[in-house]
């Protein structure tokens, strides 16, 4: 238990436990069990009680006729403390089981896969790092509040419930429904009034189990719903969705289809956001969407078959903050760099780790000089996730005011907690676009690190993306570390990169929002010149892209600087292949528009593209559809004229276009 890996030899087979070990391991975790679900202070960590109920696990599949009765595998919580009255669940109040590992998540996937072979929708969230409770409505009125306990019998807690802000007392709707979720400390709470609580989670559970329910208002407490027993909600995205019109607050819940590489990838893309959730959270749960398989897979003792807690193997280590530094990304935003005294975290050696932003650094009052606990989880960067203790000469990590980079001032970036600087001409920030532009999913030209962008930005070889395309030979051999054959090669990735794909063209860009997937939606739509003519209105009418990023792909194309540098990078003979034609229900069709309709012609034109069809500018032959608004030109008449020589053109008159935008791929009629 001390090192809690030591039940896993080096292959990762569990070795099991002698039966002594397993009993007296069953009566530690009881004991701290219970010490924790009363007192609220753990004797030992989350991850040694974790790594011990899997020995447990593992000695009862091997030998299940020896498992205690009262093994915490079987338990959820513990009986609850004298001073509440108690409430009897009528449906037990579930844990999650963990997947600690990729492999671990794939078993659960197989595991569910083997009893449906159809593809299964998913649910991904957040999952918070509180108190669980149940909340029980009559006729919309909360009636009772309960915790968990140990899944059967929970304490009552209405009264204290009732001081939470944003847990509704009342339902918008008379209904008799039980909805359970999280109670939860924000964080800029916590760090607010933490007083002598360790983390979040004591705090919120300490908090919810006061007697006087004045303290506990006191104590600003959130809650989070994730379940109910409404029957109308056939899909967990549902259920979602029904508890925000009723008035809760949910985490944020994204539904997916896919293998367990793909829950893994969005499950690390979720995780990424954690720094920016303002509650604690060790995880992402994955659930089964739908709620009739959930019902048919059924749960355990303990926990539901139908969910699981992916929870990411961080490994914490704790170092000096020596100093922090500033860097400046391509959009211009201003990020801290912790460099810490270097350490040993996962077999590797740590020098930086982010900061994220200043916001992060005052909730966890960080200064230079602190201990600091560093993390590595995932894939994702090392952080800095708190202080271990206060340096004994503690510098105040200040909020800048000019850029590192180009020393001009710095401006707050609103809704957001970011400094950006906005000196289109900054160094600094076409380091970042020069990396961005090169690296593997945009351009993909290998053979150009940082420290080499740097020398050619301080050169004066390199002003902008542009022109990396006139680099010769000489240039990059007059760089620190490169021979002639490196160098031969670095041209000639660069020379290669010149017909690279459109939508890795455009992700290479770096056009705000406009991510790798987004990249692909964009460069869809036809040419670099018809991408360039299309119309923010256009763009937002792609169901992918919406209102706001329309405006700003738009704007993108629309600014003079951009449009220099575009027009540089084709004469300098950048020409990127366009995509080969999507595949929709419109493919194809060739179209042609003639008159006025309800939307415009961009607009109407970018959705038959989005769609795999194609857009004429004249009548010709390979034309089969004119869509026909008001006032039509000449076109009607000589549309006509060809469908009474044989050739088969739809004419689409009135509001027939917008059954045809809506066309299955095999429907030739509208
Ligand atoms: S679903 C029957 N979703 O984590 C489904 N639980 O460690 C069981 N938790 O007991 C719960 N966030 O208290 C679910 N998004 C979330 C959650 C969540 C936190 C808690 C819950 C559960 C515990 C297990």
């Amino acid at each position: 238990m001390d090192d809690p890996h030591s039940s896993y030899d080096s292959t990762g087979l569990v070795l099991v436990l002698s039966h002594d070990a397993y009993l007296s391991l069953v009566d530690r975790l009881i004991e701290a069990n219970n010490r924790y679900y009363q007192t609220q202070t753990a004797p030992i960590t989350d991850a040694e009680f974790d790594a011990g109920v899997r020995e447990l696990v593992a000695f009862e599949s091997a030998f299940p006729l020896l498992a205690h009765p009262d093994s915490p595998t079987k338990q959820v919580g513990a009986p609850p403390a004298d001073s509440f009255s108690s409430f009897h669940h009528p449906t037990r109040l579930f844990s999650l089981n963990n997947a600690m590992s990729f492999s671990e998540l794939t078993q659960f996937v197989q595991r569910i896969q083997k009893e449906t072979p159809a593809a299964i929708d998913w649910a991904l969230e957040p999952k918070i790092d509180g108190l669980a409770v149940a909340l029980y409505y009559s006729e919309g009125e909360l009636v009772t509040g309960a915790t968990r306990g140990d899944g059967q019998t929970g304490e009552v807690v209405t009264s204290n419930c009732r001081t939470i802000r944003n847990l509704p007392s009342r339902l918008p709707q008379p209904l008799t429904v039980e909805v359970r979720g999280e109670v939860y400390i924000k964080k800029s709470v916590f760090a607010r009034l933490k007083g002598d609580y360790a983390n979040p989670r004591n705090m919120a559970s300490g908090s919810l189990r006061q007697l006087d329910p004045r303290i506990t208002a006191s104590r600003e407490l959130s809650f989070m719903g994730y379940w109910s027993n409404h029957p109308d909600c056939k899909s967990h995205i549902e259920l979602i969705g029904w508890l925000r019109e009723m008035g809760f607050d949910t985490p944020h819940t994204i539904p997916l289809t896919g293998d367990s590489a793909t829950l893994h990838d969005a499950a690390i893309a979720m995780m990424n956001e954690a720094p920016n959730w303002d509650f604690e959270s060790d995880g992402i749960v994955i659930k089964v969407n739908r709620v009739s398989l959930q019902a048919e897979l059924g749960h355990t003792s303990r926990a539901p078959r139908w969910a699981v807690a992916y929870k990411f193997q961080t490994e914490q280590a704790m170092t000096t903050l020596e100093s922090v530094t500033l860097q400046v990304g391509r959009t211009g935003i201003v990020t801290p760099v912790a460099h810490v005294l270097p350490v040993l975290v996962k077999g590797v050696v740590i020098r930086r780790a982010t900061l994220h932003n200043w916001d992060h650094i005052h909730r966890l009052g960080i200064q230079v000089g602190d201990a600091v606990w560093v993390q590595r989880a995932g894939d994702v960067i090392p952080e800095i996730v708190g202080v271990a203790h206060p340096g004994h000469h503690r510098i105040p990590i200040m909020i800048p005011t000019q850029c590192p980079a180009c020393h001009m001032p710095l401006h707050g970036v609103e809704g957001e907690v970011a400094y950006r600087c906005l000196n289109g001409g900054c160094q600094g920030q076409l380091r970042g676009k020069i990396k961005h532009f090169v690296s593997r999913d945009a351009m993909s030209i290998d053979g150009l690190g940082e420290a080499s962008i740097d020398q050619l930005i301080q050169r004066g070889l390199v002003a902008s993306i542009a022109d990396l395309y006139q680099l010769t030979l000489d240039d990059i051999r007059s760089l620190d570390g490169y021979a002639e054959k490196s160098a031969t090669q670095l041209i000639q990735a660069i020379e290669t990169s010149k017909t690279q794909r459109l939508d890795r063209f455009i992700f290479a860009l770096g056009i705000p929002q406009v991510g790798k997937q987004l990249a692909g939606v964009v460069a869809s739509v036809g040419s670099m010149a018809t991408i360039r003519e299309t119309s923010a209105e256009a763009w937002a009418s792609i169901p992918d892209i919406g209102e706001k990023t329309g405006h700003l792909i738009a704007g993108w194309f629309n600014n003079a600087d951009h449009q220099q540098v575009l027009e540089t990078l084709f004469e300098r003979g950048v020409s990127p292949a366009p995509l080969p034609r999507v595949e929709g229900p419109l493919s194809g069709v060739v179209a042609l528009i003639t008159g006025t309709l309800s939307i415009s012609r961009n607009q109407l034109e970018t959705l038959i593209k989005a769609k795999g069809g194609m857009v004429a500018s004249s009548l010709t032959q390979a034309v089969t559809h004119l869509i026909v608004g008001d006032n039509p030109g000449s076109k009607i008449k000589k549309a006509e004229a060809m469908i009474q020589k044989g050739h088969p053109i739809q004419l689409l008159t009135g509001r027939d276009w917008e059954a045809f935008m809506s066309m299955t791929p095999h429907q030739d009629e509208c």
